[in-house]
């Protein structure tokens, strides 16, 4: 089975063709330097760059995958067409939702809406044989969600961020100490200069949920920098980035071990954290859990991760159609199937 999946929730206008669970292709345009300035995302900007590159990436896509094809070739070339429907920007949604109803529409091929937490979730398996039930976290720049994993279609989300996500705090971090956007990146590169232990910052682990809160951390950061003007960006990042990591690793132990969950996996941009994965694989591995994450570059917004659940579920013989009831939704759940 082949499928073209788009990807155009937040800032990365992607496509990517899949088959049968490996990546043919995997295009990816960051809108990086429209956003940089503004230090978040500016829908309006992203929706705008979606609309003039999203043509481009996808005949990218195809060529790359399909050397010498032309798009009149796509009903020979691929069984469906997905794309993101949701969590994200609406407007961002709705340029990769028209691209793929077009193509679909046009040449008779079957739609798949997919959800991009779920995306993130099973990414993993492009490089790694995944066990069940695992527990995910799904950690980006909009979600911190702590899920049970029992198949595909089959969850039950334990916890998610009250407040800010996790990436969300690593950008605004970044931005208080005027590190340049994406802040996550930035963090972490600078992080290993300095010394963890250095600012002894809070661990919010909220007993008794599995939901997560990190604006009072943020809050914490700044009052220090406020306090200890001199204080070295190096130890501030350092110190940060272990609050952040030790609160998702024991959270997710804790899951793991209340659910007998049989892995671990970590999807989102923030999974492309070097201290986060080294962190999740030691303290994982001393508990009896094997944690698994895609590498870096499949961590962060891509197609290729929407085409392949786009490929579990015609799997699993749901039904796919052409017709408009697609609609886009910003804060679509992960669902059961
Ligand atoms: O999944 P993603 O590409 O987009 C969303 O769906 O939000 O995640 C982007 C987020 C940003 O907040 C970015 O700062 C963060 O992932 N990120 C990182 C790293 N790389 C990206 N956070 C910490 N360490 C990283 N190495
Ligand atoms: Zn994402």
């Amino acid at each position: 089975m082949k499928i073209l999946g788009i990807e155009t929730s937040c800032d990365e206008t992607a496509a990517a063709v899949v088959s049968d669970g490996r990546i043919l292709s995997n295009v990816i345009s960051s809108q990086i330097e429209a956003h940089g300035h503004f230090y978040g995302v500016v829908p309006e900007l992203a929706s705008r760059a979606h609309q003039q590159k999203i043509s481009a990436v996808i005949a990218e896509a195809l060529r790359d995958a399909f050397p010498g094809s032309k798009m009149t070739d796509l009903p020979d070339l691929v069984d469906a067409v997905a794309f993101t429907q949701g969590p994200g920007l609406t407007g961002a949604l709705l340029v990769g939702k028209t691209a793929a109803r077009t193509l679909a529409w046009a040449h008779e091929l079957p739609l798949i809406g997919v959800n991009h937490l779920e995306g993130h979730a099973f990414a993993v398996e492009f490089v790694s044989k995944v066990e069940l039930p695992f527990i995910a976290l799904i950690v980006s720049g909009g979600h911190t969600d702590l899920v049970l994993v029992r198949g595909p279609g089959r969850y039950r989300v334990l916890g998610r961020t009250r407040d800010d996500a996790a990436g969300e705090a690593f950008d605004k971090v970044a931005k208080l100490l005027k590190l340049g956007f994406p802040g996550g990146p930035a963090v972490d590169r600078l992080s290993r200069q300095g010394d963890p232990q250095s600012v002894k910052f809070p661990r919010p682990l909220l007993p008794g949920t599995w939901d997560f809160s990190f604006s009072g951390l943020k809050t914490a950061v700044l009052y220090h920098t406020q306090r200890f003007p001199k204080a070295r960006p190096e130890d501030i990042c350092a110190s940060f980035q272990e609050a952040v990591v030790d609160t998702l690793v024991e959270k997710t132990l804790a899951a793991a071990r209340r659910f007998r969950a049989k892995n671990i996996v970590i999807g989102g941009g923030v999974a492309a954290n070097s201290r986060l994965r080294a962190a999740l694989v030691e303290r994982g591995m001393k508990a009896g859990f094997a944690a698994l994450f895609p590498p870096p570059a499949l961590c962060t917004d891509n197609g290729a991760m929407i085409a392949l659940v786009a490929e579990r579920r015609l799997e699993a013989g749901l039904k796919t159609s052409r017709s408009a009831r697609f609609a886009v939704d910003p804060s679509m759940p992960m669902r059961n199937w």
